[in-house]
């Protein structure tokens, strides 16, 4: 029993059950160079295909980016079609020229994870390249790696080809991903990265806090009213004036008593 109750605090808890979920930017850089075939170019395309596809639902925005001996930002966060993302890929013609991975890496870190790209400023960032991983310019690897990590940006390397079965090919896969490369580093025929990347979205849904309202209660009377009475008689009563007021009250809890002397 509570007695004398001269002051007591609760807690109002104020509309609720939104979600709210991290923004997340994802950036596609496929190699494009004359070491990849046709047909894996179209493996490749069909792998950033069905990663977008399954990621639409979260708050993510893409990017679809091709190197060769030059880079080329063929749709960049802000034209990034979420009904029409199948053709902007489709439409990608494979370069078939040289293999400047890490130059292309750069571009990406530079100016598509860039606001003037769409790139958002609060969103978590990750970039997926896609290779053979026989690059013309891999001692750039350690600068632009460190780049990139500046805008804490998450790397998957994606191996097409013989890239697991070439020693300096893995080696390069290796170098571009962030550690630990066993988490970062897959085949383009495995669902190990999309599984991977779809789990962390998930985990990054977070329900939005509700509005919490503390009060303080000045109650003048010499009944004495234990917790249950409090809440059916004072704090209920007064959600539901609340409620007249229009105000969405999801529930209301006494959540200290303080047995303050007047
Ligand atoms: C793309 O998704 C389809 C359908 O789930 C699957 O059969 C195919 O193996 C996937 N291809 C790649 C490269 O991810
Ligand atoms: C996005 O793609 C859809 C389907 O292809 C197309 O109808 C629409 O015009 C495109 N939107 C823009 C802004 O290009
Ligand atoms: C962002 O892109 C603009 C041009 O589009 C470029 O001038 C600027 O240097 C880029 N910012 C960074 C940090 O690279
Ligand atoms: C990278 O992450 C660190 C730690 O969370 C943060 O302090 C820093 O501001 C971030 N840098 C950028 C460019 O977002
Ligand atoms: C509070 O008092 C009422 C009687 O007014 C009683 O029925 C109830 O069991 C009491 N509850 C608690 C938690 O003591
Ligand atoms: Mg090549």
């Amino acid at each position: 029993m509570i007695n004398p109750l001269p002051l007591c605090v609760f807690m109002l808890t104020l509309s609720g059950c939104t979600t709210a979920q991290e923004a997340t930017d994802i950036a596609f850089l496929l190699d494009g160079s004359g070491s990849v075939t046709a047909d894996q170019f179209t493996t490749m395309k069909t792998f950033v295909k069905n990663v977008t596809s399954a990621l639409l639902e979260f708050d993510t925005l893409f990017a679809f980016v091709q190197y060769s001996t030059e880079t080329t930002i063929h749709v960049n966060f802000a034209q990034f079609n979420r009904t029409g993302f199948e053709n902007q890929v489709d439409d990608i013609i494979q370069t078939n020229r040289g293999t400047n991975t890490a130059s292309g890496i750069r571009t990406v870190v530079e100016d598509v994870f860039n606001s003037s790209a769409g790139a958002r400023p609060e969103a978590n960032r990750i970039l997926i390249v896609i290779t053979d991983g026989q690059s013309s310019d891999a001692s750039l690897y350690p600068t632009v790696t460190s780049l990139a990590d500046g805008k804490n940006i998450t790397r998957y390397a994606i191996g097409v080809g013989n890239a697991f079965s070439i020693p300096s090919a893995l080696d390069e896969l290796n170098s571009i991903a962030s550690p630990p490369e066993s988490d970062h580093v897959f085949r383009v025929d495995s669902f190990k990265a999309l599984d991977l990347i779809a789990t962390e979205l998930e985990m990054s849904i977070i329900p939005t806090a509700d509005v919490v309202v503390g009060m303080r209660l000045r109650v003048s009377s010499t009944k004495s009213l234990n917790e249950t009475e409090i809440e059916e008689q004072v704090l209920k009563p007064f959600a539901d004036k609340l409620r007249d007021q229009g105000i969405t009250v999801a529930g209301i809890e006494l959540r200290r008593v303080y047995t303050v002397e007047p």
